[in-house]
């Protein structure tokens, strides 16, 4: 059984690979290869995935094969007004359509219970996780440029709403 739980410094390795191979296989149809290369370098570098580990405001989750290989990852952040986004959300492409991704979905809201939504970005094109997250009742409530130097591409802000009753 696969087993979810918090990000460890031990797991940056191979969070690392898997985000670089997700975004590069999800991202390069959409924003060219060599765009993707040079973001994925940028914000999944070993070091800055370590330094996020650190931050309080995010938290970080990976999905772990029984033979310890890592099968997904999440990570939310807070920010000042208590808004959390989840910013990432990647599994292994063996995993697509086997329901971890809900799982991991569903440990991030576990851990933030009491949240009155919660918001995301996906760059437009992706539509296999627009799907997933509409599935998931995530709305697009914008759509604007894309963050994070993905220049002249769209992104759309989703938000589920997560009522107490
Ligand atoms: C996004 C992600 C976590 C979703 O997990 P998943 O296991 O693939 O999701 P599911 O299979 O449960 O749902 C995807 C849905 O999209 C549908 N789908 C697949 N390709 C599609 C496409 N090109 N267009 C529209 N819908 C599509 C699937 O049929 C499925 O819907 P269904 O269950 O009604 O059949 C996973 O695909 C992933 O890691 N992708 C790469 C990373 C990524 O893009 N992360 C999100 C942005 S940061």
């Amino acid at each position: 059984m696969i087993h979810i739980r918090a990000m460890t410094k031990q797991d940056v390795p191979a969070v690392s690979r898997l985000l670089d191979e997700s975004w590069r296989r999800t991202y390069s149809p959409i924003l060219g290869a060599e765009t993707t290369t040079r973001l994925s370098d940028d914000k999944h570098a070993p070091e800055r995935l370590a330094a996020e580990l650190a931050d309080d405001n995010k938290m970080s989750f990976v999905a772990e094969r029984p033979d310890g290989s890592i099968a997904g990852y999440a990570m939310a952040k807070m920010d000042a007004t208590g808004d959390v986004m989840l910013d990432r959300l990647h599994i292994d492409r063996s995993e697509f359509g086997t329901g971890l991704a809900a799982d991991l979905l569903h440990a991030v809201l576990a851990a933030h219970a009491g949240i009155p939504s919660i918001a995301l970005e996906v760059i437009e094109g992706n539509d296999r996780a627009i799907a997933f997250y509409g599935k998931h009742g995530f709305e697009v409530v914008e759509r604007r440029s894309a963050a994070h130097g993905v220049g002249g591409h769209a992104s759309l802000i989703m938000r589920r709403l997560l009522p107490r009753a």
